[in-house]
């Protein structure tokens, strides 16, 4: 137990891990997983995890670098980056260079490999809209695999290697489809809307979106270099139509968005300040002021005092809305 954590997840939780080691290069990779007999796992940018003990084994901090243009096209542009690569720095030189498609994802905390685990979004899109493929290592065999869009079975906050191929695959390298001018902008979060108008745009450019995006989130969002957090701790929870329908009645406020499955989607930071903890601090740990959904460390905190927050807060919504709040953050035990 000789290498602290702390720096690497952004809860800022202090624990510790036998060893890690810092994978540049598919080639390293492989050889890594072929001579490796402890336990192992696999970091990007510890964005999403909440770490609960000390790790008895080894960490393999994914670290591969490069943001190549691979193949360009009268409208689109195959770009790839290394599972390594910062999301806000892959956005950004999207961004510079005029390729569209990933602005509405600015400022989101990570690494690339990481991002189409969970499928990220924000501001109106998901990961999936602009996926085109990946490269992944099978940790049994070491050989290198490629999945397309309909093989990762991406969802809500999902994808195959959250489920059927949780632990098998490392993704070391993964293609973006975007578009040169003219862009097709996603402008209806209505936030993205206000902001734009606010500063006098009337025809935004993609930059003018990240922009906006960036204005958005950093207002609403903790900044994890000053106040440890994972983002959203819990997903948004989907309920059937006979459900909302009550809820409605009740609380004839409640925000909603209709799926095409005729379910419905509800906000968990709406339905958790309901609860009465927006913004609660309860010893190191809380809730965020601006942004209920966000669990914070205000210093020291233990992986287990979050976790005890975070499945009081579950009860609370389940007594109050019949509702049983799904994680989002990974648990690492
Ligand atoms: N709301 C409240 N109280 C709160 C928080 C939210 O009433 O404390 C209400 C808001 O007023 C709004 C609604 O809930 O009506 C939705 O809030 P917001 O726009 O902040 O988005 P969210 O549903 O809470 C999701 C994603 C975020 C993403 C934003 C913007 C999930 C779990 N979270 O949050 O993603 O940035 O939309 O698109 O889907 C993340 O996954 O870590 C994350 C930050």
């Amino acid at each position: 137990m000789n290498k602290s954590l702390q720096a690497f997840n952004t809860f800022g939780i202090e624990a510790y891990a036998d060893q890690l080691i810092e994978i540049n290069s598919v080639a390293q990779l492989r050889e890594v997983l072929q001579d490796i007999t402890e336990p192992f796992y696999v970091l990007g940018g510890g964005s999403n995890i909440l770490l609960l003990n000390n790790l008895k084994g080894v960490v393999l901090k994914m670290s591969i670098p490069g943001i190549k243009v691979e193949r360009t096209f009268k409208k689109v542009v195959y770009l790839s980056a290394g599972a390594g690569v910062n999301w806000h720095q892959l956005v950004l030189y999207a961004v510079e260079n005029d390729l569209g498609g990933l602005e509405n994802l600015s400022l989101i905390p990570g690494t690339v490999g990481a991002s189409p685990m969970q499928n990220i979004g924000a501001y109106g899109i998901e990961i999936k809209d602009v996926f085109h493929r990946l490269e992944a290592v099978e940790i049994a065999t070491g050989k290198v695999k490629v999945f397309r869009k309909k093989a990762l079975a991406f969802g809500y906050r999902n994808s195959i290697f959250k489920n059927k191929l949780k632990g098998k695959y490392i993704i070391t390298k993964v293609w973006f489809k975007l578009t040169k001018p003219p862009h097709r902008l996603r402008l209806s979060y209505g936030a993205i809307q206000s902001v734009l108008a606010a500063s006098g745009v009337d025809q935004p450019t993609i930059r003018d979106i990240s922009n906006a995006v960036i204005k958005i989130r950093s207002e609403k969002l903790p900044d994890p270099r000053e106040i440890g957090n994972a983002g959203s701790f819990f997903k948004n929870p989907v309920i059937d139509v006979k459900l909302f329908a009550s809820l409605y009645q009740q609380y004839p406020k409640i925000p909603h968005y209709p799926q095409a499955d005729g379910t419905v989607k509800l906000p968990a930071g709406w339905l958790i300040e309901q609860c009465g903890w927006k913004g609660k601090r309860v010893g190191n740990t809380g809730t965020h002021v601006r942004q209920a959904l966000v669990l914070v460390n205000y210093g020291n905190a233990k992986g287990s005092e979050i976790q005890a927050l975070a499945l009081k807060i579950r009860e609370s919504v389940r007594q109050k809305f019949k509702i049983s709040l799904e994680m989002e953050v990974n648990i690492w035990d």
